[in-house]
């Protein structure tokens, strides 16, 4: 057994995203909705350092609030290094350290990256080298998102948004992202969706359980032309993120202000996403936006999925 076969300890990077599209239709008996999503991955990262050890533990840095990651069972990545533990039949256990950039319960996946970043990188600490397939399959089950955290890049996800295909992207995407100090939780936010639609009619009679992204919205990421994306970005799910946190709005307001082209609620939120022009552009959205005293934040998209870093 030689050292570079079974290294002490392993650095894995995965990415924040930002669902440029989403579409959320019918609720499905498990609860899950039906999605036609389009997620893209922001130069935004979380770290996973999985090192060896006999038992499970876990510990987060870059967290204003400690006790808004918890440490255990139920934190994401604890359950994907449990599961494919579970799955290969490893015997022993490893340390987690997250360094988390990606805000916590912010509608961009930063617990999907974590535990896609913690597969990977138990994956290769254990020595287990999962085919690719079997590690998707580990994510799917993990959470909607985590497949996407593993792949990056710019892809559409369909059923409840775990289902991927790449989706192709010309050149680069110029984001600048406006964050909150107190995260949104997503099961609440789709609870509120399906309210708010069984209070005004819409979708009541048949609710659709199998959705497409609209092909403008392929076409313009194609393109690459971020006015033909920003023209055709949209979220369903943000009239009841509004509903939860109607603060958002100004942001909303502030960005376009500012000269983005299209601003809109990542995922559940209550992260806003600004689609800029050029990268001088969101330079200067970022610094109107922080000038105002919000924490914006300027990333670009596609970059990589889960990937080692050491
Ligand atoms: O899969 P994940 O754990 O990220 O989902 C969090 C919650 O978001 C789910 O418990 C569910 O309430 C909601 N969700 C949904 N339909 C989806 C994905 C997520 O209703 N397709």
């Amino acid at each position: 057994m030689s050292l570079a076969a079974f290294p002490e300890s392993v650095h894995v990077r995965a990415p924040g995203k930002i669902n440029v599209y989403l579409g959320v239709g019918g609720r499905h008996d498990d609860g899950y909705h039906a999605l036609a999503t389009v997620f893209q991955a922001v130069s935004l990262y979380e770290d996973v350092i999985a090192t060896e050890s006999d038992d499970f533990t876990l510990s987060v840095s870059g967290v204003d609030d400690a006790d808004s990651v918890p440490v255990d069972d139920r934190n994401l990545a604890m359950r994907a290094a449990k599961m494919l533990a579970a799955a290969t039949g490893f015997v022993g256990g490893v340390h987690l350290e997250l360094r988390k950039s990606v805000p916590v319960a912010g509608g961009m996946g930063g617990g999907s990256a974590d535990a896609a970043a913690a597969l990977v990188a138990c994956d290769v600490l254990w020595g287990t080298a999962l085919p690719p397939q079997r590690l998707h399959e580990l994510a799917a089950r993990l959470g909607a998102d985590v497949p996407f955290a593993l792949h990056g890049g710019t892809a559409v996800g369909t059923g409840r948004g775990d289902q991927l295909n790449p989706a192709l992207a010309r050149g680069r995407f110029d984001w600048v992202l406006v964050t909150s100090d107190e995260g949104l939780s997503t099961p609440e936010i789709y609870a509120r969706l399906d309210e708010h639609r069984a209070e005004t009619g819409s979708l009541a009679d048949d609710p659709p359980l199998s959705l497409d992204v609209p092909i403008p919205v392929l076409q313009a990421l194609r393109s690459g032309d971020p006015r033909s994306l920003a023209a055709s970005m949209f979220n369903d799910l943000e009239a009841a993120a509004l509903l939860a946190r109607p603060a958002l709005d100004e942001i909303i307001k502030a960005g376009l202000d500012a000269g983005a082209l299209s601003g809109i609620v990542s995922g559940s939120g209550p992260t806003i996403a600004f689609l800029c022009e050029t990268p001088a552009s969101a330079e200067y959205v970022q610094a109107a936006l922080r000038d105002a005293g919000r924490q914006a934040l300027h990333v670009h998209g596609p970059v990589a999925g889960a990937r080692i870093i050491a």
